[in-house]
């Protein structure tokens, strides 16, 4: 399994890099004017470089299918690593796997976003999609069960050996991921807030901190024997 972080904060993905446990990014429009990336072109050039190889998700901003085919063709331009985001349906309830087909047809990595249900998801992996990006928080928002959506799709995506990747993101808690995980995806995206929630116990900090005193122990004791030799 994966782990993307959902975000545009530059420092924060250097952070979580150093940790290893970074194996690409997303992003959506809400995301980078957030994290105070306003020059979509630039900005995804430098977190694509700063990713090489792994893939940034950026979103295409325009409402209208043709214009969305027109921009991911041109983010698709921007780096190697870049993975053009398209909405499964716009705003209006028209769908979008229009732009999904033709672009991945093109040879370009399509992650088709806003997936609220199962369905949507498996029309978004026949139109190509290269990733599928269920949002767990939203389901649950209206009483969905994002884990029981997460495990039907994989098991239906294994069943026919389809190269569709699940990405779950909407992640609003720590025992999200967990759920996400263990349900089957193959990456979630995750806010970085949540990696140092995900890394810490008050019970390993006490067992180090057990340790730690312990071999001050035992180091005060070899330097008082080694003392008493000389
Ligand atoms: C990721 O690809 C999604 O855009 C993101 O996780 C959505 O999260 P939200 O539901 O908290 O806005």
């Amino acid at each position: 399994m994966q782990i993307f972080l959902d975000t545009a904060n530059r420092q924060e993905i250097e952070r979580w890099l150093a940790h290893g446990l970074v194996d690409g990014v997303t992003t959506n429009p809400s995301i980078c004017v957030r994290d105070g990336l306003y020059d979509l072109e630039e900005g995804t050039r430098g977190l694509c470089r700063l990713l090489d190889p792994r893939p940034v998700s950026v979103e295409v901003t325009s409402n209208d299918p043709e214009q969305m085919l027109g921009q991911g063709r041109a983010m698709a331009r921007w780096a190697p690593n870049v993975v053009v985001k398209v909405p499964v349906i716009n705003q209006d309830g028209l769908s979008c796997l229009s732009v999904v087909h033709r672009l991945s047809q093109e040879g370009i990595a399509v992650n088709c976003t806003a997936i609220l249900s199962f369905n949507q998801a498996l029309l978004a992996a026949k139109a190509g999609a290269s990733y599928v990006s269920l949002f767990a928080g939203r389901m649950a928002d209206e009483g969905g069960n994002p884990s029981e959506v997460i495990r039907n799709l994989r098991d239906w995506l294994d069943r026919w050996a389809h190269p569709a990747r699940i990405i779950v993101g909407s992640i609003r808690t720590v025992l999200d991921v967990q759920l996400a995980a263990l349900a089957g995806a193959h990456i979630i995206t995750i806010p970085p807030q949540f990696l140092p929630r995900m890394v810490d116990h008050k019970y390993s900090r006490e067992t180090v901190r057990g340790f730690n005193a312990d071999a001050e122990r035992a180091l005060a004791e070899f330097a008082a024997r080694a003392a008493g030799r000389s």
